[in-house]
């Protein structure tokens, strides 16, 4: 439309200064030394959702940090638009490894280089800036609500009680959420598809210090070693998980889908190249898209025990430590992956050594339909500004609020991912493309439209 084109040319130095603002801000959800930061950044979303046009915008408070809701209801026979997003981010560390400040934010190249860039700041503040064109050009057709969290990184552990207590207030046709990736944007996709999350802490425990290695290794199991070898266990030869039980829920995929899903482009030498390997890794009989999208894995986060400092300390640790997480596919439970995973990791441990296993966090996997009011009116939008209709993918990643508002709220998501899966999320020098970034802004006031126009008409055949 061009009154809205009109508008974001108008605007798109202030829409991208505004972003880079927000950027600054250190709101790492991980670190309890952030705790200010992260009050400071919902204040500032609070604000931006004000000036947006929002009628009401206000801070819940949580046991964890506040979640940011704000709303602009225009017409309550009209339907409604749950944006979602956070604004939390994940550590920034390895410090050395970025080539700027993770927070202090750079343009190099057409790429926003900051932590939180892509993963969720510059994507959920498109929709903040789309819901802007539309309110400020008055040409809102449908009521809108935003929940921009701030605990998505660390498991959403508070949500689940605050969505619960506000049914009410949350309640909507569609809930729309960027946060995740398309294939590029040359092949402009939608993630249907999210993996669940059973996230593990493990220590293993020898003797009751720890001991000089040359005085007693030998004689005395080394616990870092009986974990590696714990840990090597738990994939075979063909890199199936070995857990009993774990695969018994697996939805199946069938012939059909599986030929779908492997439709998509993917390009296995630029994908090695990309991230300097030589040869791709796992689970045998399946394609690439097929081992992230719809199977589910199990991968160490992080090990740890004994010296870890400058030079050398002979010893043999007493403890060893690792962070090991589940991605979960359609049908696995959590809680039950949980179980499973303790049980055996008990059992698999010898004599020699003391286990405890510790649940960290998990999640539900989420799959969204393709055949709705909702994907249909993002499948057009997306056509409008890209001139292509997007491909349905399946995602490797977990947002489990996806799940969460399945199940208590009764209603969808459409996952409207403008990111790419090299934007380096949760790694160093995370950063998002401005075309990105400004597409986003583009593509998303023709999604309220189509939702609104459809909607209609979808009632009216009824
Ligand atoms: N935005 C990501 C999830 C994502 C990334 C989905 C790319 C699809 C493509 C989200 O912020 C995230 O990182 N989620 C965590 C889960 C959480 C429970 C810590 C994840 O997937 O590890
Ligand atoms: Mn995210
Ligand atoms: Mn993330």
């Amino acid at each position: 439309m061009q009154v809205w084109k009109e508008f974001q040319e108008k605007n798109k130095d202030r829409f991208l200064n505004e972003l880079l603002e927000m950027l600054r801000i250190p709101s790492v959800s991980a670190d309890s030394r952030h705790k200010e930061d992260i009050r400071k950044c919902a204040l500032m979303v609070k604000q931006r959702l004000l000036e947006a046009g929002a009628d009401k915008a206000e801070l819940h408070e949580t046991e964890g940090h506040p979640v940011v809701y704000g709303e602009k209801i225009i017409d309550k026979k009209l339907p409604t638009v749950l944006v979602y997003g956070h604004y939390d981010v994940q550590p920034p560390d390895p410090l050395e490894l970025w080539n700027s400040g993770p927070f202090e934010p750079v343009i190099k190249d057409g790429r926003i280089y900051a932590r939180g860039s892509c993963d969720d700041k510059g994507q959920f503040y498109m929709h903040v800036k789309a819901f802007e064109t539309l309110s400020k050009t008055n040409t809102l057709s449908c009521n809108v609500k935003f929940m921009i969290e701030g605990e998505e990184e660390v498991g959403s552990e508070n949500l689940e009680a605050f969505v619960k207590a506000n049914k009410e207030l949350l309640k909507a046709d569609v809930v729309l959420i960027s946060d995740t990736s398309m294939i590029s944007m040359e092949h402009p996709s939608i993630e249907t598809g999210l993996r669940g999350l059973a996230y593990m802490e493990v220590e293993v425990t020898g003797p009751n210090r720890d001991l000089h290695s040359g005085v007693y290794g030998g004689a005395v199991a080394n616990p870092a070693t009986i974990l590696c070898r714990m840990i090597a266990s738990l994939h075979d030869k063909n890199n199936h998980i070995t857990i009993p039980g774990f695969y018994d829920k697996v939805a199946k995929m069938t012939p059909a889908e599986r030929k779908a899903l492997n439709k998509a482009p993917f390009n296995e030498k630029e994908y090695k190249k990309d991230l300097g390997v030589k040869e791709l890794w796992g689970e045998k009989g399946y394609t690439t898209l097929e081992r992230t999208g719809t199977r589910p894995t199990i991968e160490v986060n992080g090990i740890w025990g004994g010296y870890m400092g400058e030079g050398a300390k002979t010893v043999l640790p007493a403890t060893a430590h690792a962070k090991i997480s589940m991605r979960l596919v359609p049908n696995q439970q959590s809680a039950e992956i949980e179980r499973l995973f303790t049980a055996h990791f008990k059992k698999i441990a010898p004599d020699n050594v003391k286990v405890k296993v510790t649940p960290v966090h998990g999640g539900e996997a989420a799959v969204t339909p393709t055949d709705s009011i909702a994907y249909k009116a993002a499948e057009k939008a997306i056509e409008t500004t890209f001139g292509k209709k997007p491909i349905p993918t399946r995602g490797g990643g977990s947002i489990p609020v996806v799940a969460l508002f399945e199940k208590a709220l009764k209603v969808k998501s459409v996952l409207l991912g403008f990111g790419l899966d090299n934007d380096n999320l949760h790694s160093p020098n995370e950063k998002y493309d401005l075309f990105n970034f400004y597409k986003g802004i583009e593509t998303i006031p023709y999604f309220h439209q189509y939702f609104a126009e459809m909607s209609k008409n979808g009632k009216a055949s009824h």
